[in-house]
C-alpha cells in the first residue's frame, strides 16, 4: 500500500534555548529537519511527504530544502503552515495529503536519527493491524510522587513503554480519530486513536531515535549523524 509521511516541525523549541526553532539548527552539515526529511526521501514505501513548519518559515524552509535536499524534487513534497498545538499541525498536514496514499506515518521533525528498520516496522504494523507506533521499554525505575515531593509508590515498569514516532495508521482511521476527539488536547496521534477505541500496535523503536529536546541532545545527535555519513 502506498504511504505518506507528515513531518510536524512547527514547534518553537523553547526548551532548547536557541535563537531559532531547533528544527533549523545545523548539525553534521545540514539543518536537523533536512536530516529527518532525507530519512523518508530515501525510503521506498513513502510516496508523498508533507512537512509542517511555522507560517513565517515557509519560504525559508523551501530554500533550505532546495539547497540541502534537491533530491526531494523526485518525491511529492509539500510544505504547509502549522497550528497552535502539535495535533493542529498534524491535522493541517493530513488535510494537505492527496488521495493516493492509504497509510499515513507521522514523524517528529526533531527525530533526525530514525532508521529505515523503524520506519518499516511502523508501516508494516499499520498495514497489518490498522495502526502502529515505535516505542521503547522504560529503562529506569519509576516513582509516583505525593504532593510533598516524597515517593508515594514504585510503579511496575514491566508493561510500560516510551512512545516515539513514527506513528502510523491507515488514513481513514486517523481521520476517524480526529473527528472522534474534537478539540481534546493530546500529545501524540496514538492518543487520538486510543480515545476512539482503535487498537494501536507497539513496534520496536530505537534508543537512537530520540527527540532532540534539550541542549545536551545536540551533542549526541551531532556525533551520531556524523557517523551515519561516513
Ligand atoms: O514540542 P514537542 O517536542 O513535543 O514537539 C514534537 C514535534 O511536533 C516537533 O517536531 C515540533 O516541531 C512539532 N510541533 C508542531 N506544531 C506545534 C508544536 C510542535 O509541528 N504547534
Amino acid at each position: 500500500l502506498k504511504a505518506a509521511v507528515i513531518i510536524p516541525a512547527a514547534g518553537f523549541g523553547t526548551r532548547m534555548k536557541l535563537d531559532h526553532p531547533k528544527q533549523f539548527h545545523k548539525l553534521a552539515g545540514a539543518p536537523i529537519l533536512v536530516h529527518t526529511l532525507r530519512a523518508f526521501i530515501d525510503h521506498p514505501a513513502i510516496e508523498e511527504i508533507v512537512v509542517v513548519v511555522p507560517r513565517d518559515q515557509l519560504a525559508h524552509t523551501r530554500e533550505l530544502f532546495a539547497q540541502y535536499a534537491p533530491e526531494a524534487a523526485n518525491k511529492n513534497l509539500s510544505l504547509v503552515a502549522g497550528g497552535a498545538r502539535r495535533q493542529d499541525s498534524v491535522y493541517n498536514g493530513l488535510k494537505a495529503l492527496s488521495d493516493r496514499c492509504r497509510v499515513v506515518l507521522v514523524h517528529d521533525g526533531a527525530r533526525p536519527l530514525v532508521s529505515p528498520e523503524v520506519i518499516n516496522r511502523c508501516y508494516q504494523g499499520a498495514v497489518e493491524h490498522g495502526a502502529a507506533i515505535a516505542a521503547v521499554p522504560v529503562k529506569d525505575t519509576l516513582k509516583m510522587a505525593d504532593l510533598d515531593g516524597f515517593i508515594d509508590k514504585t510503579v511496575d515498569r514491566t508493561t510500560l513503554y516510551q512512545a516515539q514516532t513514527p506513528q502510523a495508521a491507515m488514513k481513514t482511521l486517523l481521520q476517524q480519530a480526529y473527528e472522534h476527539n474534537g478539540d481534546r488536547d493530546v500529545t501524540d496521534e496514538a492518543s487520538l486513536l486510543e480515545n476512539a477505541s482503535i487498537p494501536v500496535q507497539l513496534v520496536e523503536g530505537a534508543e537512537t531515535n530520540f527527540k532532540i529536546t534539550r541542549p545536551e541532545d545536540l551533542v549526541v545527535a551531532q556525533r551520531l549523524l556524523s557517523e551515519q555519513h561516513i
